[in-house]
């Protein structure tokens, strides 16, 4: 029993570690989730504008690839006018900060 939890303490450490690396802060990404949870807090919801668009789940998804992902939609290297629109109003450091907490979410969102 304390082996498993010994091992539980150690999985979170290195999972908020990993998050923390990329210099996102999870505990100031939660002003930014309102903006998020109406599309990406609902499971397997789905977007009816412009046409259907499954939304990905980011819960445990990789800060690096997420933080890579809002750039991609802010610079239009990747096409989808909502997120475009939602990457656009957010800074570099927003955009760490939600990527830690997603990161760090688990899969529930
Ligand atoms: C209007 C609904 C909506 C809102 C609001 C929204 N998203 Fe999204 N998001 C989507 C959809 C739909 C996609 C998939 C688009 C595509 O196919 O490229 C997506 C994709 C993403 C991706 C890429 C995920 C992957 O697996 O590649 C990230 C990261 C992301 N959103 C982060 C956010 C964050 C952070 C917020 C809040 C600041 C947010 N989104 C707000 C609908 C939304």
């Amino acid at each position: 029993m304390q082996g498993r939890r010994l091992l539980i303490a150690a999985i979170a450490a290195v999972a908020s570690s990993g998050a923390t690396a990329q210099g996102g802060d999870p505990e100031a990404a939660r002003e930014h989730l309102s903006m998020c949870i109406g599309c990406h807090g609902i499971p397997g919801y789905r977007t009816a504008f412009p046409e259907v668009y499954p939304v990905p789940k980011l819960g445990g998804q990789h800060a690096a690839y997420l933080v890579r992902a809002l750039q991609a939609y802010r610079s239009g290297e990747r096409m989808h006018p909502s997120m475009r629109a939602v990457a656009e109003s957010l800074t570099d450091q927003q955009m760490a900060d939600l990527a830690a907490y997603y990161a760090s979410a688990g899969g529930g969102q």
